[in-house]
């Protein structure tokens, strides 16, 4: 029986490792995004509202005139989730107003302009002034009464 002569061999081991990571890398990028968990409901009812909500939380925080340190730290993290939840609402079609192309564009809009809302508060809570804040709050509400103008069903 002939033998492979050792350069062979060593560029055939070669080029079978490199084939497995190409192998690996396309099953990789093949892989599917996420698929959401948290619908249109749950980001208003859980994030957004004005009572219940981590909006609602820093609201009442703000309206009450603010309170130590450390809690102005947690309005900035909830205030991360508030802008977050633009993100989250992206992937997600409205009961109305985003039947055709210029409708999900529409809706897209304002799903970032909301998210953007929720930077600013947050960058606004940084500053530990419920002044402030509260400016901010009332630029975020103004994006909830815009969206649900264009998308909201009732
Ligand atoms: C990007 C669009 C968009 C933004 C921004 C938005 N909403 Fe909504 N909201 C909706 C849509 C669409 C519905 C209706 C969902 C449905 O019927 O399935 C809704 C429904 C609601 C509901 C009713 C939920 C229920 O269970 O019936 C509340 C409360 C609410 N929003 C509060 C808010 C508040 C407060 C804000 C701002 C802090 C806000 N929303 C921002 C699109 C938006």
């Amino acid at each position: 029986m002939r033998r492979i002569p050792l350069q062979l061999g060593l560029a055939m081991a070669g080029v079978t490792f490199l084939s497995l990571i190409v192998a690996v890398s396309v099953a990789l990028a093949a892989d599917p995004a996420p698929k959401p968990v948290a619908g249109i409901s749950n980001v208003m009812n859980a994030v957004n509202h004005t009572e219940h909500g981590l909006f609602g939380m820093i609201k009442g925080f703000c309206d009450k005139g603010g309170g130590d340190a450390s809690l102005w730290k947690l309005m900035r993290h909830r205030a991360q989730i508030v802008a977050e939840s633009g993100n989250t609402l992206m992937a997600q079609s409205p009961p109305r107003g985003a039947d055709d192309e210029a409708g999900t564009k529409k809706w897209k809009q304002h799903c970032a302009d909301f998210r953007d809302a929720g930077k600013k508060l947050s960058k606004a809570l940084a500053l530990k002034k419920a002044d402030k804040a509260s400016a901010a709050i009332k630029l975020v509400e103004a994006q909830c009464e815009a969206c649900h103008k264009d998308h909201k069903s009732n």
